[in-house]
């Protein structure tokens, strides 16, 4: 089994990763932390917290991160996620409580005492990462790589060229590519293409079991937010394909290549993903010389991966 962190926004698709995080028996969730982004930090804190009794998971400690970016202003997503975070789901309260140290601690105690390398899954903008390999850079040798959810090497969804989670916040962003620690990007060019139909999602949604059931109602969000607003977004698994890579890497197609997250300007939060061919060569042009070498997920098998997740 992997060892993972999960770090998470929930948010509609958080919640699907989290549930097949919490059951897919390849992997091990040592800690969730929460960060402000699909929705505020109480509801993303109190929203996993639901989801993990949805999912009928053991204990598995959970603590509240950061509640803006680093930099940036606090920015609401809930023309997406809905006021709840979770669509118009509505999960029963739950008895779990949250830890009472903070994300970065968590993160930080966990990872430490774990025997051998964690795999840190980051599905929400990356400021809790950024604050951890900034006050604890100890902590990096003991992270196999990071996994996370965000950029795209074509087009943006917050902005014409920046994807959500790294437009949310984009210096913490910068800070995780540039850490050195081997990070491995789903971004929205794999992220836009693993969908479950919908008379799947109609099936689990009205099924006898009460997962699924929670499964289809969030996908049934998904699926209606096409209604209104835009068809890329329908029946959408988002967060969950970037935990289904960990299981099922063979299933995507990625390409080692120097990545940097812009700053400034219209730019801000794109990620530049440089994809001409003879790197070397562009190196030698200075101009990329210096950029994170990260793991970048171009292609999937969408349908492999939608299987696996079902
Ligand atoms: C990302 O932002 C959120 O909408 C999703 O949860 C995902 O992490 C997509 O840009
Ligand atoms: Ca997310």
């Amino acid at each position: 089994t992997v060892p993972v962190i999960l770090d998470v926004d929930t948010g509609v698709d958080d919640a699907l990763a989290i549930l097949f995080a919490v059951r897919h028996p390849g992997i091990d969730v040592l800690a969730i932390s929460c960060v402000a982004g699909n929705a505020p930090l109480e509801r993303v804190v109190d929203n996993t917290l639901r989801v993990l009794d949805a999912a009928d998971a053991p204990e598995i400690p959970v603590a509240a991160g950061a509640a803006r970016p680093l930099l940036a202003p606090a920015r609401s997503a809930s023309h997406v996620h809905g006021a709840s975070g979770l669509g118009g789901v509505a999960l029963p309260p739950t008895r779990r409580r949250p830890e009472p140290v903070s994300a970065v601690e968590l993160m930080r105690q966990r990872i430490l005492a774990h025997d051998g390398p964690v795999t840190l899954v980051a599905l929400a903008p990356q400021t809790n990462l950024a604050l951890l390999l900034r006050t604890h850079p100890e902590v990096a040798e003991r992270i196999e790589r990071i996994v996370f959810m965000g950029g795209s090497a074509s087009v943006g969804n917050a902005t014409a060229v920046a994807e959500f989670n790294v437009w949310h916040d984009p210096e913490a962003a910068a800070i995780v590519l540039d850490s050195g620690v081997p990070a491995y990007m789903y971004g929205l060019d794999v992220f836009n293409r693993v969908a479950i139909d919908h008379d799947t999602a109609r099936a689990l949604e009205h099924g006898a079991d009460p997962l699924g059931r929670v499964v289809g109602a969030l996908l049934g969000h998904r699926v209606a937010l096409s209604e209104d607003r835009t068809a890329e977004y329908t029946g959408l698994i988002g967060d969950a394909g970037a935990v289904c890579s960990i299981v099922d890497p063979l299933a995507l197609r990625t390409e080692v290549r120097p990545v940097h997250v812009e700053l400034t300007g219209h730019g801000r939060g794109q990620t530049l993903v440089d994809r001409r061919r003879t790197s070397g060569e562009d190196t030698m042009h200075g101009l990329t010389g210096d950029w994170a070498r990260v793991e970048v997920a171009l292609d999937v098998d969408a349908e492999r991966v939608a299987r696996l997740f079902l």
